[in-house]
């Protein structure tokens, strides 16, 4: 049991007061769901590698100048954050048709977009997320428009960094989920990335074999999902390549 006040409990993190007024810790918790978490698991690792990738990608887009929610992390499985509003919202880019995008439009999965795309979905799973036009978000008040237009742009430059970061190490990046909140200031609020960016979140394909090194091995019954998510941690240099096999996760659970 914890000592700390739980804030929120999601499908794959827990939300706990944080130690300063305007902060949380986030927790990363092994377990995994798919289509509305009708389908779910628990998968021994996942929250340790999900915090430490998603760790170095809100730390590399602060380096080039993107704000984001995070401060540090504070163990294996736990980040300190700031504390946000969360735009309800779930903002999903796309270079390569796959999922739901294929589904919908009849696109082969793997077919290159003629540009990158950026979707919007509703943060609601009693409805199971379901698309918007960009006009649901103004008529509704989700976002205003000054908003959504820092929303756009940010989320085009994270891609852009993702694509040439996973590119460097023989990723091809398909697609993304981000999710972005409003942080408080002296003199209003800021838009800031928030949440997380992981291969939970994200399609990540080995550009050599299309390997998915994502969820979708858990979606999809692929196996070895963990160790795609070690793969990618491995190639970022997040953790050491060990000789062992299957790949050792006590690399990354012995870091403090
Ligand atoms: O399922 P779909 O094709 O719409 O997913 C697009 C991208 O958004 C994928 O990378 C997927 O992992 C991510 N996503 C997510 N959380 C959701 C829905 C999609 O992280 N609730």
């Amino acid at each position: 049991m914890s000592r700390r006040k739980q804030i929120y409990e999601g499908k794959a993190k827990i939300l706990y007061e944080g130690p300063e007024p305007g902060t949380l810790i986030q927790y990363f918790k092994d377990d995994a769901t798919a289509f509305n978490a009708q389908k779910k698991a628990t998968l021994d690792g996942k929250g340790v590698l999900n915090n430490r990738i998603s760790e170095y990608m809100m730390l590399r887009l602060g380096e080039i100048g993107i704000p984001t929610h995070f401060i540090k992390r504070v163990n294996m499985r736990e980040q300190l954050i700031k504390k946000v509003e969360i735009i309800p919202l779930e903002v999903i880019c796309r270079n390569v048709a796959a999922g739901t995008m294929s589904k919908r439009l009849g696109i082969e999965e793997g077919e290159k977009l003629p540009r990158s795309i950026v979707e919007f979905c509703l943060k609601r799973d009693d409805l199971g997320d379901p698309l918007l036009a960009e006009e649901h978000i103004h008529a509704f008040g989700w976002a205003t428009q000054d908003e959504l237009d820092e929303i756009i742009g940010m989320t085009l430059r994270i891609n852009d960094f993702m694509l040439g970061l996973f590119a460097g190490i023989g990723i091809r990046l398909i697609d993304f989920k981000i999710e972005f909140g409003r942080l408080a200031t002296p003199d209003g609020h800021q838009v800031v990335l928030a949440d997380e960016i992981s291969p939970d979140s994200c399609r990540l394909w080995d550009s050599e074999t299309d390997k998915k090194l994502d969820k979708d091995r858990f979606r999809r019954d692929l196996g070895d999902v963990t160790e795609a998510y070690n793969e990618v941690a491995m190639r970022l240099g997040i953790i050491k390549p060990n000789p062992g096999t299957p790949p050792n996760l006590s690399v990354v659970t012995g870091d403090k």
